[in-house]
């Protein structure tokens, strides 16, 4: 099954991966749903130990992370701020690392500081898996956006997908962005003046001679694509607080403009949402976000399952 393939590998940035990779862990995925939904039981973690470093708030990541571990027999350790350990003493992430892997099988870390992981990974013979650095990457929530999307609209090679929002400081869609540009998806950008995704990534995306435009309004894309992938303003990572004020609020996805856009159309959105999605949305056939948090069980399951060995 070539299950083997990423065993003791750290996760950083989607691009450790080959696209043969990622479908691997798509297919794998796909057997994992039944255990995901507790239908199926499974002991293949029987054993290990997953280390959950939190140094940044986070809910479907960590739990998804823990769920999964769980519900295949496995444990997990670990924080979710750092006043509650040593961290709050002054001990550096190296330090902390260099402990925490003596208690693990592997480490998942989410971390304010862009390059954290990698760093991480430095101090740790056991396997580190980026849960988010800054506004830098996140490639498992990459994974399980990819297999939302074909799960969802069947195949990923071809689809048009809008990503909406604050392009700049989102780290998901800029691990996305080039996930999709590999797996042969069309990428529209849509972002307000300022927040437009980074001149790198772009960069990356156009070398391996990926598909993408850049929009400013909702308008411009809502007729061509067949997925909108919204996010939030990151609020938490602008250096001046009248920046945000700005933008805040640029964009609102709603019933009226969906009912305009393209048959079978969905919207994404890695949650926490503030105000990009109108509620009403929510029982609609358009929302696949609740969805999506699910499937970030069965995706973390195959990507644990591989780097950890087991199966
Ligand atoms: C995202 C994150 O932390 O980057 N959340 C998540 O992991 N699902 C998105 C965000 O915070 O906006």
């Amino acid at each position: 099954m070539g299950l083997m393939i990423l065993k003791g590998k750290d996760i950083i940035s989607i691009k450790d991966f080959s696209v043969d990779e990622i479908n691997e862990i798509l297919k794998v995925s796909e057997d994992f749903e039944s255990v995901a939904r507790g239908e199926k039981k499974l002991d293949i973690m029987n054993g290990k130990v997953l280390a959950l470093l939190f140094f940044e708030p986070s809910t479907r990541t960590r739990f998804s992370f823990e769920c999964a571990m769980k519900r295949l027999g496995g444990e997990t350790i670990g924080f979710e701020s750092v006043e509650s350990v040593s961290v709050s003493k002054g001990e550096t992430l190296a330090d902390t690392v260099r402990v925490m892997e003596k208690y693990s099988d592997a480490l998942v870390i989410r971390h304010p500081k862009e390059g954290s992981a990698r760093l991480a990974a430095m101090f740790s013979d056991k396997p580190v898996i980026n849960a988010g650095d800054g506004a830098g990457h996140h490639p498992t929530q990459t994974l399980l956006d990819l297999y939302t999307i074909k799960r969802e609209k069947g195949r990923i090679r071809g689809i048009k997908v809008a990503i909406v929002g604050d392009l700049k400081y989102g780290r998901t869609v800029h691990s996305l962005a080039y996930a999709l540009a590999e797996m042969g998806a069309e990428i529209l950008l849509v972002s307000p003046v300022g927040l437009e995704m980074p001149l790198e990534i772009k960069k990356d995306i156009e070398e391996i001679n990926g598909k993408i435009s850049e929009f400013h309004s909702l308008e411009d894309v809502i007729g061509e694509a067949d997925v909108l992938y919204v996010t939030r303003i990151q609020r938490e990572r602008f250096p001046d607080p009248e920046e945000y004020l700005k933008v805040k609020g640029s964009y609102r996805v709603d019933l009226k403009l969906l009912e305009r856009g393209k048959k079978g159309i969905i919207v994404m959105h890695p949650l926490p949402r503030v105000d990009e999605i109108s509620p009403e949305v929510d029982s609609t056939e358009y929302a696949v976000y609740f969805k999506q948090t699910f499937y970030g069980v069965p995706v973390r399951m195959a990507l644990l399952s591989m780097v950890l060995g087991v199966m």
